[in-house]
């Protein structure tokens, strides 16, 4: 594809709210609300707003730029950016970690498709009904050992997203984040207002906001960290692809802040929306990875479950929005390696969005049926799903966020910082050189750290 028939984001809301749908998905609205029950609630909260501020919206910043200085998909961007022999081949490999982290992120992806449906269908009704203090855990076990379901699943959802990423960047994904963000602003609001009127919204409103200082400790800081990266998309080329449809008036740092911002809030209500339905049900804060599976529909109807017609529609709302954030994430994931091959391969973006697509649907059934449909899918002692999940989030994603520090910190030419970043004035000035630093200096050691912590060498 020729430069002048790349297009851009067309407007500046829309460049924002396409973004953001990146950011927000399953790390917001499931993992989020897991790590800081585990976390100690408030403490947590509060490391993970420190780390958002002073490594996450500097990191944003620094793949924006490198997205926007080249207007190129991330192995080209990378490519002509640089004659260093390791940073010139990076974007393949961080194009690569995207790709993986899709195959198991479109298992999970599935699995919301499936509750939303049955939600719909009213089954959480019924199982309410059966008594069973289990039912909850047995419905999820079955679905993700079921051999077939949640493969026709993830297969809806990859088509869906597809469909998006093909129709290209402007009436596909800036057009739809533009109907689906606002939506889910919606919901999300409407949710948090119902949980503020369950019995233990106190509670759940005084674990997620009063920080117990005790709690702080390393590793928690650790996790938090871990928490920031995976939920502003980082490192894998998702914001770098992004930027390059930014046009050359987009101020990067102010966009980085506006997204950073709507994450975290979204982020902050999926835990007023769950911490009060869970201390209204009576049940523990860290339940852990079955949260938003396992524990929340029993929740919803424990908390909600005397108004019938609520509790049914609570439900079908959460779901509902838990499938809209998805699917914006799974769109960013996609189009890296779609841009990749319609520019490098000269494909055409149907062709490339269906090879990424066939390619993701055959890795990722391997690892849905690796959850128990199929025995002996396993690397070492993880199953294949967990292998691609602890891979990129622990080794991969840290792995290259430092990379990238290091490339526009110590690698990349001045002259291109300089350029991506003007200083119009005073303050200006000051915020750019403080990021300048921040990327050199701070980050590139911190985020070591959360790399040695993670395969817990130190
Ligand atoms: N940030 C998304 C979420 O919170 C997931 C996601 C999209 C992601 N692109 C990514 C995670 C790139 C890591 C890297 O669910």
């Amino acid at each position: 594809m020729k430069q002048g028939e790349r297009k851009n984001f067309a407007s500046k809301l829309g460049l924002i709210l396409a973004t953001a749908g990146s950011a927000v998905g399953l790390g917001n609205i499931w993992r989020f609300p897991v790590e800081a029950g585990e976390g100690g609630g408030g403490a947590f909260l509060l490391l993970y707003i420190i780390c958002i501020v002073i490594i996450g919206v500097p990191l944003m910043t620094a793949e924006f730029l490198i997205g926007r200085a080249a207007h190129s998909n991330t192995s080209s961007a990378y490519r002509s950016l640089t004659t260093n022999p390791f940073f010139k081949h990076f974007g393949i490999l961080t194009i690569l970690i995207g790709w993986f982290i899709m195959c198991y992120y479109i298992v999970v992806s599935g699995w919301t498709l499936q509750y939303l449906l049955d939600s719909i269908s009213g089954t959480f009704i019924h199982l309410d009904k059966t008594g069973n203090a289990n039912a909850y855990a047995d419905h999820f076990n079955a679905l993700v050992s079921n051999p077939w379901k949640p493969i026709v699943c993830l297969v809806i959802f990859v088509l869906m997203s597809h469909y998006i990423i093909s129709r290209g960047v402007e009436k596909g994904i800036e057009r739809f984040s533009k109907i689906m963000m606002p939506l889910l602003f919606v919901i999300l609001l409407i949710l948090a207002l119902c949980s503020l009127f369950t019995d233990g919204a106190r509670e759940g409103l005084s674990f997620l906001f009063k920080p117990d200082f005790s709690k702080i400790t390393f590793s928690t800081a650790l996790q938090a960290m871990g928490q920031a990266f995976f939920s502003l998309s980082i490192g894998v080329g998702c914001l770098c692809t992004y930027a390059s449809y930014f046009s050359s008036t987009t101020d990067l740092q102010s966009t980085a802040l506006k997204v950073s911002l709507i994450d975290s809030l979204v982020a902050i209500i999926a835990g007023v929306i769950i911490f009060p339905a869970v201390f209204s049900a009576g049940m523990s804060p860290d339940a852990g990875a079955s949260l938003v599976f396992v524990a929340l529909p029993n929740v919803f109807h424990q908390a909600f479950g005397n108004i019938e017609w609520v509790s049914y529609l609570v439900s079908v709302m959460f779901y509902a929005l838990l499938v809209l954030a998805t699917l914006t994430s799974v769109i960013s994931i996609h189009e890296v390696p779609t841009a990749w091959l319609t520019e490098d391969f000269h494909m055409s973006r149907k062709k490339a969005s269906a090879l990424v697509g066939v390619i993701c649907i055959i890795i990722g059934s391997l690892c849905s049926l690796s959850m128990g449909a199929v025995k002996g899918l396993n690397v070492g002692d993880r199953n294949l799903f967990d292998f691609f999940d602890w891979t990129t989030s622990s080794v991969l994603l840290p792995l290259s966020g430092f990379f990238i520090t290091l490339f526009v910190g110590w690698v990349l030419p001045k002259r291109i910082v300089n350029e991506q970043l003007p200083s119009y004035g005073r303050k200006t000035a000051i915020a750019v050189k403080l990021l300048i630093n921040i990327i050199r200096y701070v980050a590139p050691p911190v985020i070591l750290l959360i790399f040695l912590r993670g395969l817990k060498i130190i």
